[in-house]
């Protein structure tokens, strides 16, 4: 039987990726891998998990979204549940959006004067569309002729100096993301529900591998009982 060795310089779409920032993904899911409902709802995480979620997010230069996460979703992505005597630091929020679809009055685009925010599009993007969100205060980079390309992108942050950047979904920039061993580790809430549906979105999205021979494979770094619940946070390096 075939063995095919996925590390993370040697991604499944076979090209490398030199030259980026440490990428780590976090979500929270249902037991049954489900990262929204049916009706979209994703408010997986109880408070002390989002507390976590928050630290984590003061801790990185970057937290990067798929264009879908903020059409549904409207995040913030700043960092609100820190505990008062911690250092709280709002990273650059990055929108991953081929087209530069985003709502200006989305909250991303409605505080980008205040934090700062990139949207990273690719040359499909009309001009219009991306003169709008830079007179709105965003910085727009062009990465990737029809779709972002992932490799540019996180190559030109770290150009920017970013070290660290935080992914926050949704399941298909995951997919992309791991598919193109650009990830180095995954932090996955377990939330103690089942969700059901089969249209309801799943912790990695695209189209999948066709045999366990080509999965992605892990490590596990760490199991942990978040406090006074039944959530467990699986912490995994990507092998
Ligand atoms: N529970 C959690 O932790 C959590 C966290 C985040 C999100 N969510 C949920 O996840 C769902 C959204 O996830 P989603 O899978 O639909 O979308 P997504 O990953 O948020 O966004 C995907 C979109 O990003 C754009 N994109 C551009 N370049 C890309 C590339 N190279 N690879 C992948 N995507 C690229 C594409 O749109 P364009 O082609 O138009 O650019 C693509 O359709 C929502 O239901 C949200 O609530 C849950």
């Amino acid at each position: 039987m075939s063995s095919i060795w996925r590390g993370k310089n040697m991604p499944n779409t076979g090209r490398s990726c030199m030259d980026r920032p440490y990428v780590i993904i976090n979500a929270a899911m249902s037991i049954d891998g489900k990262i929204a409902s049916i009706c979209n709802d994703s408010r997986l995480s109880s408070k002390h998990d989002l507390v976590r979620v928050h630290r984590l997010r003061s801790s990185v230069d970057a937290v990067m979204v798929g264009i879908n996460t903020v059409l549904m979703d409207d995040p913030m992505l700043n960092v609100r549940y820190a505990e008062a005597k911690e250092r709280v630091r709002d990273p650059t929020r990055v929108v991953v959006d081929s087209h530069a679809r985003i709502s200006l009055t989305s909250k991303i685009m409605s505080t980008c004067k205040s934090i700062p925010t990139i949207v990273a599009v690719s040359e499909k993007a009309s001009t219009a569309n991306v003169r709008r969100l830079m007179d709105m205060g965003a910085t727009v980079i062009i990465a990737g002729k029809d779709r972002v390309d992932l490799c540019m992108l996180l190559q030109r942050l770290k150009g920017i100096g970013m070290e660290k950047v935080l992914v926050e979904g949704g399941g298909e920039l995951n997919w992309s993301l791991l598919r193109e061993g650009l990830v180095d580790e995954l932090v996955v809430t377990i939330a103690p529900i089942v969700l059901g549906g089969r249209v309801a979105k799943t912790l990695v999205e695209g189209e999948g591998f066709s045999s366990i021979d080509h999965a992605i494979r892990l490590s596990l770094v760490e199991v942990k009982r978040m406090d006074g619940g039944d959530e467990v946070i699986l912490h995994y390096r990507v092998m």
